[in-house]
């Protein structure tokens, strides 16, 4: 059977990286308040010259680098991203001219902090069917350009950066390498609790990111957990065979508690929420290049990753790594 396996990730952060100290000097916050509720210490954010495009092309790149091929290898594209440098063509396409593609397909897939659960799901399928070979499956964002800097509620919890993987579809056994499961929601019924106030076809702008924080951590720790669940289920995982989670990074507490619910300890989950912040759909991916290049994770490793976001949209994935 074809397997898609992942053969290398790469990860990009804005060079200026703020503290919590920093943002307590503009909004009414405090560092205290911000570790306690979320975990949170420091975000990058990006300057002018950096864009979701620039961080996505420099996670391709290290990506490409670690899975030994070379740019031309890829055909394939799948860029998760709400925060697109423009409104359209795909970022994808971007990424594919600075890498130097001439030809691909190349595509962005819009599910907000879940959007890389949605783009591996995407390229996994593809890779199967065999029409295509190696693709490059990016998280990026750059969310600081749409939050309100004035409401504190908002403002301290995200940041920017970028995550992507290099997928090979191979030939393998039962027993072999790959992803072993994907398994994606959606709920639109909860649009007004994490959105965007703006778009091309309603206001003409592009809006500042509105959430109802509360409410969107209840669902989030129920959905996460039940998801988990449901993905360990169709790969004929056990819980305790579990080496890794590699969780949307939004609140430490999110983490802690949707561990617990599942039994799983501590150590196996890999958090970046104190030094990323939340990142969104780049989340995902950031973790798991950190996870790999500190040398935790490691080949042959079940790796579960899993996220939920605005839309409603969650998901997770279960990968023999
Ligand atoms: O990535 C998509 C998924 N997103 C998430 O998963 C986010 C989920 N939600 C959360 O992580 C948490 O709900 C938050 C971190 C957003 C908020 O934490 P909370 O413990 O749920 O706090 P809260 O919203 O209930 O607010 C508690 C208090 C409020 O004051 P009052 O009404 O009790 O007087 C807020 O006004 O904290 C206040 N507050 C702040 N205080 C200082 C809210 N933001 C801040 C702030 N600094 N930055």
């Amino acid at each position: 059977m074809i397997r898609s396996v992942v053969t290398g990730t790469g990860s990009a952060l804005p060079a200026r990286r703020v503290s919590n100290a920093e943002l307590a000097a503009q909004v009414d916050t405090s560092d205290e308040w911000i570790v306690e509720r979320t975990g949170i210490r420091f975000r990058h954010i990006a300057g002018p010259d950096e864009t979701t495009g620039t961080l996505a092309t420099d996670a391709a790149r290290r990506a490409i680098e670690a899975a030994g091929i070379a740019a031309t290898d890829i055909d394939l594209i799948v860029l998760a991203t709400a925060t697109p440098d423009q409104t359209f063509p795909a970022t994808a396409t971007k990424v594919q001219a600075a890498l130097g593609i001439l030809d691909c397909v190349a595509f962005d897939v819009a599910a907000v902090c879940s959007g890389f659960l949605y783009a591996v799901q995407v390229a996994d399928s593809m890779l199967r069917t065999g029409v295509h070979r190696r693709a490059l499956v990016i998280g990026a964002e750059t969310f600081s350009r749409i939050l309100d800097w004035e409401d504190r509620t908002t403002c301290v919890l995200f940041g920017d950066g970028a995550g992507a993987i290099v997928l090979e579809g191979q030939e393998v056994e039962q027993d072999g390498r790959g992803i072993l499961a994907t398994k994606l929601h959606a709920d639109g019924r909860y649009n007004d609790l994490l959105y965007v106030d703006g778009g091309p076809s309603t206001t003409g702008t592009v809006g500042k990111l509105r959430m109802k924080g509360r409410e969107v951590f209840r669902h989030a720790v129920t959905n996460l957990a039940a998801v988990m669940t449901e993905s360990l289920g169709i790969a004929g995982i056990a819980a305790d065979d579990v080496d890794w989670v590699v969780p949307h990074q939004a609140n430490a507490r999110i983490l802690d508690a949707t561990a617990r619910k599942l039994g799983l300890a501590p150590e196996t989950v890999i958090v970046t929420v104190d030094r990323h912040a939340n990142t969104s759909a780049a989340s995902v991916p950031l973790a798991l290049d950190v996870g790999v290049r500190d040398g935790r994770v490691k080949q042959g490793d079940i790796v579960v990753l899993e996220a939920m976001g605005g839309g409603f949209t969650w998901g997770a994935a279960v990968i023999r790594f």
